[in-house]
């Protein structure tokens, strides 16, 4: 029998909620193809910082990379926010993601059953880029103020996963990048263009950010696969919940070249919705798919989890967030009760 270990990271909000649904589904779709796991929980983000004054502990750090992969929740809440930089939650995760050394970020959003889009993008850049802070100017004024550095083998590196999986997929890859008056936009798509002679199977476009957020909406199928920067990644993943349905159904994984993925829903803790049983634990159920897939190559445990998935949904189980007249709607832990049992019903072939 194959075993893992999984470090699961509730965190904060509704975090807790719809972690423990997600490792109940794992153990569950494991079990169905002989595959064990054990699981370690640790604390991160407001939770660490509540019971050991940071938001990533030492301990956290080494379970994580002694781990196989890495279950997140959601980290983030309003008790926290004042907090200076180092003492809040999201530094907490922004340090996990340095830690674990991962670099690409998959985020696959569903717009029909039969079309999909992959945003991938880097986990480094601006948020890290140095000189940074706010400091008082000659004219005795404050100002703040990022950095966004890229060297070409980071960019070359993010390149090459995504020419990679779309290759993989439906052989379309969109740079989305701001060429028109970055400097770091200007070298990443000069770096993009220069590797697609190494794939001539896969066809390569760029597009402004701003187009790219429009285009997103007016019409998606148009996107394959999408490569960007970490800041662009970030707000455009969220956009992309939007045209699926929701912020509660997008997953995504954090990649390195070695050593244990990350695996977490792209939204944060959902404070407004919080201990409420309203959460939608789809998002980080399906996280818990893409650990199997692309974290430990269990394909089949993974395919079990995203077939349940669609059939609490064809029953027509809805959270709130996806509700509409006709559907039922169900909160947290009914959804993932309804997984549970699609996992062990459907036929599967
Ligand atoms: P959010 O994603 O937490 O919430 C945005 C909106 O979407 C809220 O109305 C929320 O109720 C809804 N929502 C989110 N997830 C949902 C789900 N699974 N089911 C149903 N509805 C859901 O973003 P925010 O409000 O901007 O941030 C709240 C906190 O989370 C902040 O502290 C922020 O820093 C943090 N955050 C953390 C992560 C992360 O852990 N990776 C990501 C984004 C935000
Ligand atoms: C995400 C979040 C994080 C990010 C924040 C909480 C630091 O928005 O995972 O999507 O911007 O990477
Ligand atoms: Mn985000």
């Amino acid at each position: 029998k194959k075993r893992y270990n999984i470090t699961l990271l509730p965190g904060d909000g509704i975090g807790p909620e719809v972690v423990s649904i997600a490792k109940n589904v794992l153990q569950q779709a494991g079990s169905l193809e002989g595959v064990e796991f054990s699981f370690r929980e640790m604390a991160v983000g407001g939770a660490a910082l509540d019971l050991v004054g940071v938001p990533l502990p030492e301990e956290t750090i080494s379970a994580a990379k002694d781990s196989d992969a890495v279950l997140l929740g959601a980290i983030g809440g309003y008790k926290w926010d004042k907090n200076e930089k180092h003492l809040k939650p999201e530094t907490g995760l922004l340090q996990l993601r340095a830690a674990l050394k991962v670099f690409a970020n998959l985020r696959p959003a569903t717009v029909l059953p039969q079309v999909t889009l992959l945003l991938l993008f880097t986990l480094t850049s601006i948020y890290f880029g140095v000189p940074r802070g706010i400091k008082t100017n000659e004219n005795g004024e404050e100002v703040g103020f990022n950095t966004e550095v890229y060297a070409a083998h980071e960019i070359d590196r993010i390149a090459r996963v995504a020419f990679d999986t779309a290759r993989k997929r439906r052989g379309k890859l969109c740079s989305v990048d701001k060429a028109n008056v970055l400097e770091a936009s200007i070298l990443w798509r000069r770096r993009v263009t220069a590797l697609a002679a190494e794939y001539p199977d896969v066809e390569l476009s760029h597009m402004y950010v701003d187009n790219a957020a429009m285009q997103l909406v007016r019409d998606p199928k148009q996107f394959d696969t999408i490569v960007t920067n970490n800041i662009f990644g970030d707000i455009l993943s969220d956009e992309a919940s939007m045209i699926t349905g929701s912020i509660g159904m997008l997953p995504s994984a954090s990649l390195s070249d070695s050593g244990p993925g990350l695996f977490e829903p792209i939204h944060g803790s959902a404070p407004d919705i919080a201990g409420q049983d309203k959460a939608n634990p789809l998002a980080t159920i399906l996280s818990a798919a893409m650990l199997l897939k692309y974290g430990l190559g269990e394909e089949k445990a993974a395919k079990r989890i995203e077939d349940a998935v669609l059939g609490a949904l064809n029953k027509g189980f809805r959270t709130g967030d996806i509700y509409s007249a006709g559907t039922k709607l169900v909160g947290c832990k009914e959804m993932g009760e309804e997984v549970l049992k699609s996992v062990d019903t459907q036929v599967f072939v």
